[in-house]
């Protein structure tokens, strides 16, 4: 996948994506968005933080496709301990008016896609939130999923275009979400275009997969910023080892569910997450942070 770039594989060897060549950021700090107005620029300014362009956001929208998921049995129980360790929300709006308190301080990123479930066909999607109910919301940011090569392809880059559409008119931002089929390989070149689709469909920011090797590819190729999905529960020094490489690799920082809200301590997981991408520490003494702090918790019972 895809053909046509299998065709081309010899041209394709010869891509050259300068990765050791940032790209120039002038006027704002995000890559890409130089050019937005104040309002979407502000809104981006929430969600990643200024001062280093990262965020942790907190993925837990998972229930709109998988219901009452493992983890997410009781959203008013797991998540408001979390949130004071994460950067962002991302989540329905279901889950957001029934379980997170209104005064909660943390920029809302809206899952704004509908009409599967993983009984069907996933990527068989429609917007069913208006631009209205996210303003209501005060999201700063829309999100839909794009199945690039996936059945229903044309329907869900429809989705992301309308989002960008409705979301420019307020000055919302649009995260494009690279959903991977279970007939697609999460290697570079398929993620690499993906996120590249979804950028040039005009959305603000991308979350898609970690991938080796070529990650930094990827982030290379994609105007921009990408922040990268957890996937499927890891051990906690598996997942914060692959955090670290998508930050050293150019990531803007994660959007992540199951390796925090499935770890054996998800306060302590956001904490040592939070430490690699705002803190750039390494690995290992992020995983003994994790330690330390899932021992203190333990001894006091909170
Ligand atoms: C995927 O459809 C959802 O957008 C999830 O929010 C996303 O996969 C991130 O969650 P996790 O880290 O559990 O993969």
């Amino acid at each position: 996948m895809p053909d046509v770039e299998k065709k081309e594989s010899k041209e394709a060897d010869k891509k050259d994506f300068h990765v050791s060549v940032p790209m120039e950021t002038p006027g704002f700090f995000l890559r890409g968005s130089a050019h937005l107005d104040w309002g979407m620029k502000n809104r981006l300014s929430r969600i990643f933080n200024p001062k280093d362009g990262r965020t942790v956001m907190l993925a837990f929208d998972h229930g709109y496709i998988m219901g009452p998921t493992s983890g997410l049995e009781r959203m008013d129980l797991a998540i408001p301990p979390l949130i004071p360790h994460v950067d962002c929300l991302m989540c329905t709006r279901g889950a957001i008016r029934s379980c997170i308190a209104p005064d909660t301080n943390k920029p809302l990123v809206l899952r704004c896609s509908t009409g599967a479930t993983v009984l069907k066909e996933l990527s068989n999607e429609v917007i069913g939130v208006t631009i209205e109910d996210a303003i209501r919301l005060n999201a700063s940011a829309v999100t839909a999923q794009a199945y690039v090569g996936g059945p229903f392809e044309k329907e869900s880059l429809a989705n992301i275009g309308y989002l960008v559409n409705e979301g420019c008119k307020y000055g919302i931002a649009t995260l494009g979400v690279t959903a991977v089929g279970r007939e697609m390989v999460r290697d570079s070149r398929y993620l690499g275009l993906a996120c590249r689709v979804v950028a040039e469909l005009g959305v603000h920011f991308v979350k898609t997969y970690y991938c080796e090797p070529g990650f930094d590819d990827v982030v290379a190729g994609c105007p921009v910023p990408v922040v990268i999905a957890g996937g499927k529960k890891l051990p906690e020094l598996d997942a914060l080892n692959m955090a670290y490489k998508a930050i050293s690799q150019g990531a803007a920082g994660v959007d992540m569910g199951r390796n925090i809200f499935n770890a054996d301590d998800p306060v302590a997981m956001a904490q040592a997450v939070r430490a690699i991408v705002h803190d750039n520490e390494k690995p290992q003494k992020a995983f003994d942070l994790y330690n330390s702090l899932k021992g203190k918790r333990a001894k006091s019972g909170k």
